[in-house]
């Protein structure tokens, strides 16, 4: 069970009971099967939509899943841009969001119109864009990368062009730091991971002594410093088993410790805090519910539409990516 207080950690104990489906959750599945769709869903969605979804993981996963999906509707549980892409690099689909107001800070910290008029005074550049960006950035960029492929892309951009990364500086400074390749940073962020803090992670692993604390890249270089292990959402399941520690602190999005959870039923984990919360939840991400899936399924909408010529602009660097990173 997990228990929380404001100033008490959020601490989900090991042996997480398993409800059964409700009666919302079964409709869902009947609607899914009579509209012949899939179901993607991100890490960060609430535990209901998850425990429903064909495929469950991070952008990576979930944009590869987008691609080779056969069914005729792809149901997106997460926000804008992801749906986005999957309706890019699979447009014969209808792809579904449930809310089409769940965007994305760092998104929104870059508008194609800034990075068209920054390349026009800066011509040369190599555009390598963090995933969480919107198709008119994707249009406007080189290659597309994700938390789970950001090294692997950017050593593959020839030696001699210098790169703009955008939008996230986080992620951009981690590979820059792990890499040792210089690049220009667009000055976006992830107003959630950027609450995190140092001393708020380094207390809580005084608190649990032994327990590594896993960030995400989008996270500040001061928690990166201080974390045990920094990588996507995906690469996280995969620590987590891996590693001999019973209790793990992880500081991302909070829904990420159920797929934990039902995954590593024997282990305990930790929500990274921040300043004033034991938790810290995607406002955005929080915005699909199962009724407004159903009610996407029920009404196959709200569908993601795009101009054909900047859906094709932007396939190019996602499919250089798919092809990078395999
Ligand atoms: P991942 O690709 O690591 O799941 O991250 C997505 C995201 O939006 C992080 O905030
Ligand atoms: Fe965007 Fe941050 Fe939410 Fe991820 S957690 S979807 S980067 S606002």
């Amino acid at each position: 069970m997990a228990s929380a207080s404001s100033n008490e950690p959020l601490v989900f104990e090991p042996g997480a009971a398993r409800q059964p489906l409700s009666a919302l959750q079964e409709e869902i599945l009947d609607l899914k099967r009579q509209r012949n769709a899939v179901i993607l869903a991100h890490n960060y969605q609430i535990e209901p939509i998850q425990r429903i979804a064909d495929h469950l993981g991070d952008s990576l996963g979930l944009a590869y899943a987008a691609a080779e999906a056969k069914a005729d509707a792809i149901l997106f549980c997460g926000v804008h841009f992801m749906a986005e892409t999957a309706k890019i690099v699979n447009p014969s689909r209808t792809v579904l969001l449930p809310d089409p107001e769940a965007g994305c800070s760092l998104s929104d910290s870059c508008p194609a119109d800034k990075l068209r008029a920054y390349k026009e005074k800066n011509p040369g550049l190599y555009v390598v864009a963090y995933i969480n960006c919107s198709a008119a950035v994707k249009a406007e960029s080189d290659v597309i990368c994700t938390s789970g492929n950001a090294h692997k892309i950017v050593a593959k951009v020839p030696e001699d062009r210098e790169i703009l990364f955008v939008p996230d500086q986080n992620l951009g400074q981690w590979v820059m730091h792990k890499s040792g390749r210089k690049m220009r940073l667009w000055p976006g962020s992830c107003y959630a991971h950027v609450l995190f803090t140092a001393q708020t992670l380094t207390a809580l692993r005084d608190k649990f002594p032994g327990a590594p604390v896993v960030a995400h890249p989008e996270c500040t270089q001061a928690v990166r410093d201080m974390a045990d292990e920094v990588c996507s959402t995906e690469r996280m399941v995969l620590f987590c088993k891996e590693t001999a520690a019973q209790t793990i602190i992880i500081a991302t999005e909070t829904n990420m410790i159920h797929r934990l959870r039902r995954e590593m039923p024997d282990k305990r984990f930790v929500a990274g805090p921040t300043a004033n919360c034991a938790c810290n939840e995607c406002r955005y991400m929080k915005m699909n519910t199962l009724e407004k899936v159903r009610d996407a399924l029920l009404h196959m909408s709200p569908a993601i539409e795009l101009p054909e010529e900047m859906r094709a602009r932007a396939e190019t660097p996602i499919r250089r990516m798919l092809e990078w990173s395999r």
